[in-house]
């Protein structure tokens, strides 16, 4: 029996990676996705972010499942045009279960991580970002009054801190974001759990998708192969890295009632990582 049948979810930075496999796995399941993201570059890292035709693809890929998707192009540091997407997404499908707080950047290459304000960038958008995601949903799940769950996309960084060569602002905001959203996950936890509205976090390990597979990581591996000796998750993966699906496993746990008593928790996906000391 599918998971999430008729449950509608709102996902940010669903392009692609994480949030696209987050989608289809949960449209799959039998849930209408309501979805955003800013389809356009950052200055504050040296790859790609993801473009409207990562966008529209996302949407074919959902369509095919036989599901509807409502998505948009918005900043998720917009708390505006955040709250504009899901109420009008909700409006369409007329209720709200499910969010995947999941945008995300990653400022910690070569030269552009020692700007002072990439520490900044990383906080606005997987920090604030967050915020700006879950807290606009919460009234649309209680109005449901059949609960709920919330799921944020954390890191192993944001369980045992990064591994850096030298101190830098762009991985320190990085580190600092997915710290930070264990408060936000901790907080609304116990702050809506009498509405039976679950909230969690997932930090995982390295995972196949452009935001690690791209030039300028493999350049900055390059240039740093001290980092690669470090990284090594103790259960053996495939190519050193989860796939999205690993991961959305989880999710899909989480946001269905499989997990139905789990809520404030840091749940790893992480091959061992995090233990591994
Ligand atoms: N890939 C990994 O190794 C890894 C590991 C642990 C956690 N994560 C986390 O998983 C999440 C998804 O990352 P991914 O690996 O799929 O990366 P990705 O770069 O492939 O996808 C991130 C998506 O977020 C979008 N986005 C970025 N900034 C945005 C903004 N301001 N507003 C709206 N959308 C924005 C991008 O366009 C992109 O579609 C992130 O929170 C990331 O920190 C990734």
């Amino acid at each position: 029996m599918a998971m999430v049948t008729n449950k509608v979810a709102l996902i940010s930075g669903i392009a692609r990676g994480q949030g696209r496999s987050d989608a289809v796995r949960l449209a799959e399941e039998g849930a209408d996705i309501i979805g955003f993201d800013i389809a356009a570059d950052d200055p504050s890292v040296e790859y790609p972010l993801a473009t409207k035709e990562d966008l529209a693809e996302t949407v074919r890929q959902i369509e095919a499942t036989g599901r509807r998707a409502h998505v948009a192009v918005a900043d998720v540091r917009d708390y505006d045009a955040v709250e504009k997407v899901i109420t009008e997404g909700t409006d369409r499908f007329g209720r709200l279960d499910i969010v995947i707080a999941n945008a995300g950047i990653a400022p910690v290459t070569n030269q552009l991580r020692f700007r002072r304000d990439t520490f900044v960038a990383a906080i606005d958008v997987m920090l604030t970002g967050v915020f700006n995601t879950v807290y606009p949903a919460i009234r649309h799940i209680r109005a449901g009054g059949q609960g709920g769950s919330i799921v944020i996309h954390g890191s192993t960084i944001g369980v045992v801190g990064g591994i850096l060569t030298e101190p830098s602002p762009g991985e320190i905001g990085y580190a600092a974001a997915k710290h930070g959203v264990v408060g936000v996950m901790h907080t609304l936890a116990n702050a809506v759990a009498a509405d039976r509205i679950r909230v969690n976090v997932v930090h995982a390990t390295g995972v196949n998708t452009p935001m690690v597979v791209n030039e300028a990581m493999g350049r900055h591996f390059q240039d740093h192969p001290e980092i690669a000796k470090i990284v090594v998750n103790p259960l053996p993966v495939p190519g050193g890295m989860l796939e999205p699906a690993d991961v959305t496993n989880t999710v899909l746990h989480l946001v269905s009632d499989a997990g139905r008593y789990i809520t404030g928790q840091s749940v790893v996906v992480d091959a061992g990582y995090t233990t591994y000391r």
